[in-house]
């Protein structure tokens, strides 16, 4: 239709010129109305695991062709700005950790309906919205005064188990679960330290009338879970946010920090996760210490030892006050993702927050992705190597079940292992770089240094470790502990040739 227009004006100039555009101006003015996106619109993204529906609602404005409006879903509200071109539309979140290169949202007018698809949706058709299309209010809820929390005495070296968000999101069950338990077990992953099983964001159902969260129906019996995975020398950890809603949209703990926490002790669980999520919406980043805290109480209160670990993206100077609220872990940066360039950004970056890495508090730069698939073994080994020297939590991210005997290699690699897991704590700092080569080192308990010298450019290089570097003197040994054997240093120095994205990783001491 826009098309027979348009070709109509290129015929009708001329002597009938003005009185076709006349005439075309009043054909298009209405219809470019009806386009018009301002409005409210309404969808369901999906029917989640506890049965509830998750609604989408977009208010938007459009005027020429820009949009500005907000996008609303449970437990969230987002700015958001874009343009129209035609009958297909973009928009970019207006908040601060917006993803400019990357639409937020895209959708396409189709009839009456927008065809729309949004960060982490599938596609929703988006209707006009009815009177019934509204998302809860909530209602604010002051957060507490600040003190500090006793320290839950856990976590004296960083914790280690699995996650199921990395390679499974909300594709998760009891099933799932017991038999990642029989695989840690056969696989050696538990006598390796790998202890604790963490079930991520959708096991949520929905709140009794008193009040208690149950699990949905992908985990019929949380306890008798616990009790499953405790008698193969595991640990259960659990998920859950200090917001209204969860991520991925499931019932957060807002309201409720002490009686979650209570139902997750009577559970049998040993670790939470709780993630920012949609408390952004309530609360401001200089309240995070304070509803943190929050939950730190809840949990010593319990009267289970449960592991806590903060999941806040990085934000509100987190390292300062962690151990204030009893945290044992604390998110430095936003998610990883099975890339290079998403695990060297967030390993390669987290040299300055050394300091705030001791004994019972970590810093935390995110799950691991070894053997999800998405890089090279190369690649998995520098992820490996880079997490242990910065004394991170190493949470395993991939299908236990199937792993490769490569990523069995590198998961299991004990010497690698010993260095996160050293009893002094101290977390690497970078030491030099020169060009894409990075040398991080860490000293540990016995009087040994933990190098790794890190390539991060294109082609194979060269790369040498000089004993004096590392404040070791006198005659040194080292271990290489991905060849795993011992290497002499010529004139002091040990060198080796390193692949591209690779490590040479060395446990260095002095011999007297
Ligand atoms: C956030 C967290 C992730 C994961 C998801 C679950 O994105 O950072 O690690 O827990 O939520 O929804």
């Amino acid at each position: 239709m826009i098309r027979e227009m348009n070709c109509s004006r290129r015929s009708c100039t001329g002597r009938f010129g003005l009185l076709a555009a006349f005439l075309l101006g009043i054909m298009l003015l209405p219809s470019a109305y009806a386009q018009s996106l301002t409005g409210k619109w309404a969808g369901v993204d999906k029917v989640m695991d506890n049965g509830q529906p998750h609604k989408i609602i977009l208010e938007l404005q459009q005027s020429g062709n820009q949009l500005t409006g907000t996008m609303k879903t449970v437990g969230y509200s987002l700015q958001v700005t874009g343009k129209v071109t035609g009958t297909h539309f973009e928009l970019f979140r207006a908040e601060e950790i917006a993803n400019k290169d990357k639409p937020f949202v895209v959708g396409d007018r189709v009839g009456s309906n927008l065809h729309v698809v949004a960060w982490g949706t599938e596609s929703v058709v988006a209707k006009p919205a009815t009177a019934d299309d509204v998302i809860p209010a909530v209602k604010y809820i002051e957060p507490p005064a600040l003190h500090k929390v006793p320290s839950n005495g856990l976590a004296k070296t960083p914790p280690m188990g699995w996650n199921s968000w990395n390679k499974f999101q909300g594709k998760i069950d009891d099933a799932t679960v017991r038999a990642i338990a029989d695989a840690m077990v056969s696989s050696g992953m538990r006598d390796a330290g790998y202890i604790y099983l963490n079930i991520d964001d959708t096991w949520e159902g929905v709140r009794d009338a008193q009040g208690v969260l149950h699990a949905n129906h992908k985990f019929p019996d949380m306890k008798a879970l616990a009790d499953y995975v405790h008698s193969k020398g595991l640990k259960l950890g659990i998920y859950s946010s200090p917001g209204p809603a969860t991520c991925a949209g499931y019932p957060g703990s807002y309201g409720h920090e002490e009686q979650d926490a209570k139902t997750w002790a009577a559970w049998g669980i040993d670790y939470l996760k709780y993630d920012w999520c949609s408390a952004a919406m309530v609360y401001k980043d200089k309240d995070l210490h304070a509803v943190y805290q929050k939950m730190g109480d809840a949990l010593v209160s319990s009267g289970r030892p449960i592991v806590y670990s903060l999941c806040e993206y990085g934000l509100g100077d987190v390292q300062k006050w962690g151990p204030d609220v009893s945290a044992n872990l604390w998110r430095t940066t936003d998610d990883i993702n099975d890339s290079w360039k998403s695990m060297s950004t967030i390993g390669f970056s987290q040299s300055p927050l050394a300091a705030y890495a001791a004994p019972g508090h970590w810093n935390d730069p995110d799950m691991l992705e070894i053997g999800n698939g998405h890089m090279s073994d190369v690649e998995y080994r520098t992820h490996m190597s880079l997490w242990s020297l910065l004394a991170s939590p190493l949470l395993a991210g991939n299908d236990i079940r199937s792993m490769s005997l490569a990523t069995k290699s590198i998961l299991l690699n004990k010497e690698v292992i010993a260095i996160d897991q050293d009893p002094l704590g101290h977390q690497a700092t970078r030491l030099s770089v020169s060009g894409d080569v990075e040398t991080w080192s860490r000293p540990l308990a016995d009087g040994s240094v933990a190098v790794g010298v890190f390539n991060r450019g294109s082609a194979s290089t060269r790369v040498t470790v000089k004993a004096s570097d590392l404040k070791l003197s006198g005659a040194v040994r080292a271990r290489d502990l991905w060849a795993h054997k011992d290497v002499s240093a010529t004139n002091g120095a040990f060198t080796a040739s390193v692949p591209s994205h690779g490590v040479f990783m060395l446990r260095v001491s002095a011999t007297r």
